[in-house]
């Protein structure tokens, strides 16, 4: 029999190049609102689950500079871009990176002081199987920070009725191919059954309006190539037109340019403990 995944049956985004370029800018975009929230400070190494091309390791050994990373992730594309980018950093031994499904990791019990995840959740079938095979690699008094979508959040005026079918169809999608773009929704509940103990979340936001025009076009801008980012794969299985991303396109466009316009988007960063 075919051992178990954690995957999901299909990846949204793809692995081009764009895809990788638009992970490193998405984490810079995140950064500001994500970080203060994190403390490794007492940690000494982590992993990091679900890593990617390494965007986020780049900010992890930025902010903390005595932290030693594991990273793994199921995709060797993306393992390939992050080793070319880290390149220094695994000379130096601060970072290791390997290619790995989070459900089976290879790594001892009580291996790390802390853990992170960012952005996989929604696309794994299996998060609390992983949340355990996490936890079985964590010592006791280490700390796990979760960082996931809710999809459910996302709100934008002038009304934009071809942006929300074109999300509507982005989320259906990636439920379908078993994900869960509403994951964040979730976090405590999964991490408590997945036996972390002290859960806690906080329900982080970008909400752009007139008081922060540039930050808002800014915005836009990176929204706009998040949603691209599933096009192709939206027309190719016939859920949208191509009609409808050149509409949805405008309409961010216009949004853009309109003095008026809002823009909102929450999701959740949980974090907890284990003993
Ligand atoms: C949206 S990317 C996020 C990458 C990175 N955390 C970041 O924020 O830039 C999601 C990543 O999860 C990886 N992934 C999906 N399922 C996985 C699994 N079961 N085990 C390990 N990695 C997985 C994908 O290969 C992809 O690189």
């Amino acid at each position: 029999m075919a051992k178990k995944t954690g995957l999901a049956e299909g990846y949204i985004h793809g692995f081009t190049k764009d895809e990788q370029d638009r992970l490193y800018q998405q984490a810079r975009v995140h950064e500001e609102v994500i970080f203060p929230q994190i403390d490794f400070g007492s940690a000494k190494s982590i992993i990091e689950v679900g890593s990617g091309v390494g965007a986020q390791t780049k900010i992890l050994l930025e902010r903390f500079p005595h932290l030693n990373i594991q990273c793994v992730d199921a995709s060797k594309t993306q393992v390939a871009r992050a080793r070319q980018e880290l390149e220094n950093e695994m000379k130096s031994g601060r970072v290791k990176i390997d290619a790995g499904d989070a459900l089976h990791l290879k790594y001892k019990d009580n291996a790390f002081d802390g853990a992170f995840i960012c952005w996989l959740l929604e696309h794994v079938q299996n998060p609390v199987e992983i949340l355990e095979e996490v936890k079985r690699v964590l010592k006791s008094g280490g700390v796990i920070y979760c960082n996931e979508v809710f999809n459910a959040t996302f709100y934008v005026h002038p009304y934009s009725p071809a942006t929300l079918k074109y999300w509507f169809e982005f989320n259906d999608q990636q439920w379908s191919l078993k994900g869960d773009p509403f994951v964040g929704g979730k976090l405590a509940n999964y991490l408590m059954e997945a036996g972390f103990q002290n859960v806690s979340t906080k329900v982080l936001t970008h909400q752009y309006d007139n008081r922060m025009p540039k930050k808002r076009a800014a915005f836009i801008d990176y929204w706009t190539g998040l949603l691209l980012s599933g096009a192709k794969g939206l027309i190719d299985v016939g859920r949208v037109t191509p009609a409808i991303v050149k509409e949805m396109t405008r309409e961010l466009q216009t949004l853009k340019d309109d003095p008026n316009s809002v823009i909102f988007y929450s999701w959740i960063l949980a974090r907890a403990e284990v003993y």
